[in-house]
Formats: C-alpha cells, sequence, structure tokens
C-alpha cells in the first residue's frame, strides 16, 4: 500500500521532540514489511541540504505563492519536500522565531502542507498517488479538510495521529477563505474551536481514523481531565471504533546501547560493568563527584509545564542532600531553567548537580548510558519516548504514572519486585507526596546493588520495537 506520511518533524533532520522520532522510523519499519511509505515535510533548510540530489516534481501556484515540490531520499526513505522559500527559509524551530515567537503565516505555513498532501492524493506525481495519508499532529491536520474536500478526485483515506493534544493549531476565522476552505467548514460539526479554526480539531474531525500514541493516552483523552474540550468529539469518535492507541517503539538503529557509537562504553545486559565507565565519563564532564556509589538521576526534556519539572525543582534539594546526583538536559522555559542554575549554582551542591541549556542529541546518548534514573514527572504524556530508551539502557525510569509512561513502566512495588515484572518506578498522585514516595524507593532500591541489576536487566529486555506497532498501523491501514 502506498503511505503518505505528512508531518512538521523529521529525525534525523529536524526535530523538537518526540514526533520526529517518530516520522523518522516508523514509515523506515512499515517499508520493511512491505508497504511504500513516504514523507511530505516543508521545505526547510536543514529538510534541503538533508535529502540528497532531490529533483523536481512539479511547480504549481497556490494560495500560499508558488511552490515546488521535490522529491529525494533520506535514510532511503522517499520525501516530498514542498520548496518555498517565503515560507519555510528559516533557521531554528521549524515553528517559532529565535524569540520563541510564532511565526505569524504559521496558518499559512501549515495550510499549504495538508494542501500540497491532499494535492499528491489528487495525482500531483503521476507515478505515486497515495492509497492513505497519514497525518502527524496540527501541523498536518488540515490535509484531512482538503481531502474531504477534494473527495471525488481521489481514492485515498485518511488517518490522523495524535502526539499531543495541547497543541491546539488555533487561528483566526477570517484566514478561511484565503486558505480556500469553505465557510461551512466553521461549524462546532467541522474546525471551529472556542471561535477559531483549529488545525487540530480539523484532523479529529475530518480524518476517517485516528490514532494516539498509547492505549492509556486513547482513553484519557476521551475524558474530561484530559480531553482539552475535544473529549466528547473523541468520545463519539471511539464510540465509532474510529479511535485507537498504538504505543510508539524505538528505532534500534538509534538507541543501542550494544552499537552506540555516541556514548563512550557500550554494554548489554551481560556486561553492565560498562555502563559505569559511562558514567565515571559524564560525572567527570559534568565536573560531578566521580564515583559509583551515589544514584545519579537525569532528566532530558523539553522545559514546559506538561513535564512537571517544577516538581523535581522543589524536591531536589531532597535528592541531594541524600547524596543524590542529578543531571538535566533541557531547553524551553527560561523561568524553569533560571530555577534549576540557581540551585546548581549553590556551592553546597555543585559537585552533585549540572544544568545543560540546550539541545544536544549526542550528549542525551551519553546521559541516558551514564545515569542510573530517568525521571519523566509529566502531568500528562501521549506516550514518552525517554523512559523507552532509558528502559533500554538499564537506566532505570521513575515516571508519573500517566498516559504512555503507565504503558511503559512497571512499578517497583513488593509484588512485583516479587513476581519478577517491575523494571522502575511508578507514582499515582502527581504532586510532591506522590513523587517524593518514589524517589524514596529508588534510593532504597539502590541501597541493594544485586536487586538493582536484576531491574536493569529486566528493564533492557523488554521489547518495545517499532515492529509490533508497525504491524498494528498496518492492519489499521487495511482495515480503513
Ligand atoms: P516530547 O515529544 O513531548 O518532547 P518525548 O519523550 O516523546 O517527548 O520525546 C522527546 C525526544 O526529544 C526524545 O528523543 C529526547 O531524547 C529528545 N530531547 C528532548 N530534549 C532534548 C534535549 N535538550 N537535547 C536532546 N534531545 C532532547
Ligand atoms: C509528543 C508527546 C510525547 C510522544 C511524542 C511522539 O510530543 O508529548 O509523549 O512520545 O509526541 O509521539
Amino acid at each position: 500500500m502506498k503511505i503518505l506520511h505528512v508531518c512538521a518533524e523529521f529525525y534525523p533532520l529536524i526535530k523538537t521532540g518526540g514526533l520526529a522520532d517518530v516520522t523518522g522510523a516508523l514509515p523506515k519499519v512499515l517499508n520493511k514489511l512491505g508497504e511504500q511509505c513516504r514523507i511530505l515535510i516543508p521545505g526547510y533548510p536543514a529538510i534541503k541540504s538533508g535529502v540528497s540530489n532531490a529533483q523536481v516534481v512539479k511547480t504549481i501556484n497556490t494560495f500560499a505563492g508558488q511552490a515546488t515540490i521535490l522529491f529525494g531520499y533520506c535514510n532511503d526513505i522517499g520525501i516530498y519536500i514542498i520548496d518555498a522559500p517565503h515560507l519555510y527559509a528559516r533557521e531554528g524551530s521549524p515553528y517559532h522565531d529565535m524569540y520563541q515567537n510564532a511565526y505569524a503565516d504559521n496558518y499559512l505555513r501549515f495550510a499549504l502542507l495538508g494542501w500540497i498532501a491532499s494535492e499528491l492524493a489528487c495525482g500531483l506525481d503521476y507515478y505515486w498517488q497515495p492509497d492513505i495519508v497519514h497525518s502527524h499532529d496540527w501541523h498536518a491536520g488540515l490535509s484531512c479538510v482538503y481531502l474531504n474536500l477534494k473527495q471525488p478526485y481521489h481514492h485515498a483515506k485518511s488517518i490522523f495521529t495524535i502526539h499531543n493534544l495541547a497543541y491546539y493549531g488555533n487561528f483566526e476565522r477570517y484566514h478561511l477563505q484565503e486558505i480556500q476552505i469553505p465557510q461551512s467548514y466553521f461549524n462546532v460539526n467541522g474546525l471551529e474551536y472556542y471561535g477559531q479554526i483549529s488545525y487540530l480539531k480539523a484532523g479529529l474531525y475530518y480524518s476517517d481514523h485516528i490514532t494516539t500514541v498509547s492505549p492509556t493516552y486513547a482513553k484519557e483523552i476521551t475524558t474530561t481531565e484530559f480531553g482539552n474540550g475535544f473529549d466528547g468529539l473523541l468520545r463519539t469518535r471511539a464510540e465509532q471504533q474510529r479511535l485507537t492507541g498504538i504505543l510508539n517503539g524505538i528505532d534500534d538503529d538509534v538507541w543501542n546501547s550494544t552499537k552506540d557509537t555516541l556514548i563512550v562504553s557500550r554494554y548489554n545486559k551481560r556486561n553492565l560493568r560498562n555502563k559505569h565507565t559511562d558514567k565515571y565519563f559524564l560525572q567527570n564532564e559534568f565536573g560531578l563527584d566521580t564515583n559509583n556509589k551515589q544514584p545519579l538521576f537525569c532528566i532530558i526534556s523539553r522545559l514546559t509545564k506538561q513535564k512537571g519539572l517544577d516538581l523535581v525543582l522543589s524536591l531536589l534539594p531532597e535528592i541531594l542532600a541524600r547524596r543524590g546526583q542529578f543531571i538535566l538536559l533541557g531547553s524551553g522555559d527560561d523561568d524553569l531553567y533560571q530555577a534549576f542554575s540557581k540551585l546548581a549554582n549553590n556551592p553546597q551542591y555543585q559537585n552533585n548537580i549540572a544544568i545543560y541549556y540546550g539541545y544536544n542529541e549526542e550528549l542525551s546518548h551519553r546521559i541516558i548510558a551514564g545515569a542510573d534514573i530517568l525521571m519523566v514527572p509529566s502531568r500528562f504524556e501521549p506516550c514518552g519516548l525517554t523512559q523507552l530508551y532509558a528502559l533500554k539502557y538499564g537506566t532505570l525510569p521513575l515516571v508519573h504514572r500517566t498516559g504512555g509512561l503507565s504503558d511503559t513502566v512497571i512499578d517497583s512495588t513488593n509484588e512485583n519486585l516479587d513476581n519478577k515484572t517491575a523494571t522502575g518506578f511508578a507514582y499515582i498522585d502527581s504532586n510532591q507526596e506522590g513523587l517524593r514516595y518514589a524517589i524514596n524507593r529508588a534510593f532504597e532500591l539502590w541501597q541493594s546493588q544485586q536487586t538493582w541489576r536484576i531491574l536493569q536487566q529486566r528493564a533492557m529486555s523488554q521489547s518495545f520495537s517499532w515492529q509490533e506497532s508497525a504491524k498494528q498501523y498496518q492492519q489499521l491501514y487495511n482495515a480503513v
């Protein structure tokens, strides 16, 4: 089957979060299973320079100005690039300028993405027409509307994947005419959301099928608490069997402790001693006391409210007072960064805490390999990928039991330790008490290095391969 993945990020060329990891891995695995996936993505500078030998498919005039569609390859995946420099030739984030201000023409940049997807379905590339248009997050949501509008001219079905329901892609109603969507679509039963156009709702309402990235999140978003106002619509779609949760996987080519060239010392579950070397070098790199006695906690994350880092901040002095160590790699909210830095600059803690502000792929591998515990205290988490990477690297995850985190980490309760299923620490209440309870248990378990090692080995034996999840997508494509 021919499947077009429509997205705003793609690993390894442009990434702000897990979305890129998914679009970089899932099509690759689906192709190995016999499907024919291609990607459609805006022509940001990193995409144009990262896709080799891109050829012109067609130049067209659109409501957003002239655009040339190019086609080339990256990591053996075919990629359609929308080359429209007036919209996409901007360095840095795909969404905002260096001051974190969203680009004023985002409504146009991502309307064009959706529109070109529908044109591909209608035969823009004579040689390749998708049977399925699989769109990811709000950036690609309008593809479902345009496909709906052009229904007689194509045979494609649409799948819309929610990676995060917290980003709505809201824009003013008056743009409708410019982006060539009839006023009649501006409706509660349509893409209207509290008086604005929501590109996210466009995907939720007009797609043939919705997926999200974990089974638990698929249930959570049908509740008022997690549904962000879309829960009514999502409940209806769930009742119609049009909402499915499929867990994300790990790209074994990128995250594999036995062959990761970005880490100092490679290891598997039988030679975990080598992991100590990674810890030593990591401690050394960050000027922390070098030893294997102190448990090293880490976080790799976007600094946003979703991720619950303020909770960690409030308990960090306790972790440090108990001789724990802590490394944060993150970028985003400046206030959070300042608060962590203030603590890190306290002479009392200096040898035990380090904060790295910025986005650094290589460092993320060294931290996952060198740390003992990875914390993911998210308030909500559609899937979460860092805890999967951590499990694979024998770094025990300590997580809030929500969304994909609750589908992937098994708490070290006495019962789970006895029945040999525990793989980490998970707490229920997203508050200081909840988190503190999990931290206490991590410190307790650390005292018994033998039990710790058993947990590490079990964590590393978990299978979160894309193979299984890709097969579920295949079934869905066939059903749709
Ligand atoms: P989200 O997509 O909500 O940010 P995920 O856990 O799904 O959360 O994915 C985050 C991805 O981004 C992971 O691959 C993680 O390693 C990576 N990441 C997050 N922050 C950084 C950073 N500062 N430097 C390097 N990688 C990061
Ligand atoms: C989103 C979610 C995250 C998920 C990722 C990839 O950014 O916040 O939980 O893992 O998308 O699906």
